[in-house]
């Protein structure tokens, strides 16, 4: 056991990945509500669901952009793995000023139960980085294998459970 599993995660269940499901989950919810109240398919329940989803999302992704970033320190520096991973927190930390823009020049329109076609527009422009960052995201773990163990023989029960698998922090480059 190793004190780092409290905020990495054990081998094989790091603790990034289901944080970005909330963030990613939160900030898909705020352009969906935010499209249909600058469409007109709602009238201020949009708004209300777009502000407030921005703000929690907002607040997720403490936890979710911290995780990342420990992972991140024990990747070797310069590596391609790195290079990747590096462009990924890059992506992602735009997008997350892009809905914090949103948010702060929304703000006078959700007062008044509106969604204003420029903090919209903030709001699609971080929705485009999330996506790109979580593409990124996708190839740190599903190219270089980052934090994978493969263990395709694994029994279910064992495989779900946050017992610690074989270690395998070289191969992850941590
Ligand atoms: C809004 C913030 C962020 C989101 C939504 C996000 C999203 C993601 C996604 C979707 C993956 C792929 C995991 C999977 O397939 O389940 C990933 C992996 C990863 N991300 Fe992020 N990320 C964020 C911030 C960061 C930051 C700031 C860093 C720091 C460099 C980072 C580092 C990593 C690393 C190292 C991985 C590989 C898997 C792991 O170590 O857990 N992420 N991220």
């Amino acid at each position: 056991m190793k004190l780092s599993y409290l905020w990495r995660g054990v081998p094989g269940h790091p603790i990034h990945p289901p944080l970005t499901d909330a963030t990613i989950g939160t900030y898909t919810f705020a352009t969906a509500a935010g499209f249909a109240e600058v469409t007109g398919i709602t009238q201020h329940a949009g708004a209300y669901g777009w502000w407030i989803a921005l703000i929690f999302g907002l607040i997720v992704t403490i936890p979710t952009a911290l995780t990342g970033f420990l992972d991140w320190l024990t990747i070797e520096w310069g590596s391609e793995l790195w290079k990747t991973a590096s462009t990924h927190l890059l992506v992602m930390v735009t997008a997350t000023v892009f809905f914090a823009l949103a948010a702060i020049f929304g703000h006078a329109s959700y007062t008044h139960g509106n969604t204003s076609g420029g903090a919209y527009a903030l709001t699609v422009i971080g929705f485009a980085f999330l996506m790109l960052g979580g593409w990124l995201g996708g190839a740190i773990v599903f190219v270089h294998g980052m934090r994978v163990l493969s263990l395709a023989n694994e029994p279910a029960e064992r495989a779900v459970s946050p017992v610690p698998h074989a270690e395998k922090d070289q191969a992850e480059g941590g």
